[in-house]
């Protein structure tokens, strides 16, 4: 059964945020603070090794319990169990959405009335078996050497997850290099390319359909270079691919025993627990792999049990939607206080702007009011230095998930503590902002820059403290993430699982292509033909 269609809009809930809304617009969140001691106490979540403070929100206890009001007129409980228990909820291409089932502990999961646990099984012990065998050495290239190199050839969902992934459990690494190729630009494949010896290095091409222009063209010059090398029967020791297409896989020439099957019901931006993610068992051993999963794992439950308001993913989305609808946030920023978490803010934008970047409601209409948020960001302190500016004294509100970890993997604890009195700092400083009284009194003259060095305050942020980066706790971020996004798709009466907004481009391109090709002309409108004529000169 699909989700209702229900417009948020129509909702009494809505209504009532919106009136709540006129009120709480103008009220600072520094006053909030002052009138109630316990409002921290009340808006935190603490749960298995994350503690979450969302009381620097611009939110009243009636704020949360209007937005939980929204989320179960919505049916939002419904629709959760509907997720995990493979509705077709990816209505527009007719799939049920269950990347959760990838890491669940059930032995019964249905997609279209067949168990799907053996086969998720069955494909696990393959990717625990190859990479066991390629870490180890005792599975060698063709000349004998133990492999150095993996080398994933994807893109999008194919690539974004499982890059970030390696680089965020760097810690965790083995002596495997990883290198991930996804771009069409060819200097991209021919850097990578640059570094590799082809008797020791893997490549794993990666992708649902295989039929994506990048990877199969990456795939192919990647073939041919390694053919200047070696031979044809070699292929089979160094290809592997992950797809669900292995008719097309087999036509590339990569042998049956490298087939790693994936499924439609798994979809390519959420697709990084499954087999896509044989690079990230590849670089940092399968056990790690199967603790991510369980990370993951555990965050499902969580999202499936807890309550709404001390539901982390549920808190998240709806705080989201009360920025992005009622206070017309156009972003909002991902800051996490971690290096290794610098590919995380790119796997975001694919996650949450091609699930959410919709304008057409479930019945097909379009919708009268604001749906997938613009997500960035970079890790802090760097992103400090860069756009923080525009946070503190900008005229635009972006709030922030800050995203810190008690511990730090080198246990440096000079630069920690100097990183995360800095990720403390400016969660602070947004919310408390500096009057002029107090810039006054700290330069001790009112003159022409004291304006300047005002701060409002009262912008908005979620703390996410951590224990630990470990593979478990990113497992659980990640999902965190995926809910969030699937949460926002629910309340804004969308479809959040296909992505035909990146057809056209695909479409328009091909067709320029040929006519690179050909070197025929179509008619286009005239910038596009005056460029193409520069370019072809
Ligand atoms: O960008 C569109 C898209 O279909 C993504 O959803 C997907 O992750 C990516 O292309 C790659 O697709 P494939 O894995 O089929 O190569």
């Amino acid at each position: 059964m699909a989700l209702n269609n229900t417009s948020p809009t129509t909702t009494v809930a809505w209504q009532k945020l919106e009136k709540h809304f006129t009120k709480l617009k103008e009220v600072s969140m520094q006053e909030l603070f002052a009138q109630d001691p316990s409002r921290t106490e009340k808006m935190h979540i603490s749960w298995n090794t994350f503690l979450l403070d969302f009381s620097k929100n611009r939110i009243t206890d009636q704020t949360v319990s209007l937005l939980m009001e929204l989320a179960q007129a919505l049916d939002l409980k419904e629709a959760i169990s509907k997720y995990f228990s493979g509705d077709i909820l990816n209505v527009t291409e007719n799939r049920a959405v269950l990347h959760t089932a990838l890491r669940s502990s059930e032995t019964n999961i249905l997609v279209d009335g067949n168990n799907v646990v053996p086969q998720i099984n069955a494909v696990k012990q393959k990717v625990r078996l190859f990479s066991e065998a390629i870490i180890s050495g005792s599975s060698r290239g063709y000349t004998g050497k133990a492999f150095t190199d993996v080398v994933n050839i994807g893109i999008g969902g194919s690539d974004l997850g499982p890059d970030m992934v390696v680089e965020a459990l760097q810690f965790y690494k083995n002596h495997l290099n990883v290198h991930f190729v996804s771009n069409i630009d060819g200097d991209h494949v021919n850097e990578v390319l640059k570094k590799l010896n082809p008797e020791t290095t893997l490549f794993v091409v990666v992708s649902k359909t295989f039929t994506t222009q990048e990877t199969i063209t990456n795939a192919t010059t990647i073939k041919k270079w390694f053919l200047q090398h070696t031979s044809e029967e070699n292929i089979a020791k160094h290809f592997a691919a992950v797809s669900t297409n292995s008719e097309k896989v087999t036509e590339f020439g990569i042998s049956a025993e490298n087939i790693f099957p994936m499924w439609d019901w798994v979809g390519g931006r959420f697709s990084l627990w499954s087999a896509v993610g044989l690079s990230i068992a590849l670089a940092v051993g399968f056990d790690a792999f199967e603790e991510l999963l369980q990370g993951a794992h555990e965050m499902d439950q969580h999202f499936q049990t807890e309550a709404f308001d001390k539901n982390i993913p549920v808190v998240l989305a709806m705080l989201s939607i009360w920025y992005n609808n009622f206070f017309e946030a156009e972003t909002e920023a991902v800051i996490p206080y971690s290096q290794y978490l610098k590919k995380l803010a790119p796997y975001l934008q694919q996650a949450i702007m091609e699930s959410n970047g919709k304008s057409t409601d479930r019945e097909g209409k379009p919708v009268n009011y604001q749906t997938g948020n613009v997500v960035w960001g970079e890790p802090g302190s760097n992103s400090q230095h860069a756009f923080f500016q525009l946070i503190h004294q900008g005229t635009k509100l972006i709030p922030c998930d800050f995203i810190g970890f008690k511990e730090s993997l080198h246990q440096n604890k000079e630069h920690h503590d100097k990183l995360m009195s800095n990720f403390f700092a400016q969660t602070e400083a947004l919310l408390l902002g500096k009057n002029q009284a107090k810039v006054i009194a700290e330069s001790g003259d009112n003159d022409f820059l004291t304006s300047f060095k005002v701060f409002s305050g009262n912008k908005p942020t979620n703390t996410l403290l951590i224990e630990k980066l470990t593979p478990k706790s990113l497992g659980s971020l990640i999902a965190m993430y995926e809910h969030k996004i699937f949460v926002q798709g629910v309340v804004w009466n969308i479809f959040s699982y296909d992505q035909f907004g990146v057809e056209y481009g695909k479409q328009l391109a091909n067709s320029i292509l040929e006519e690179m090709n050909t070197g025929q002309m179509k008619p286009h409108d005239s910038s596009t033909t005056f460029l193409l004529k520069h370019f072809l000169k």
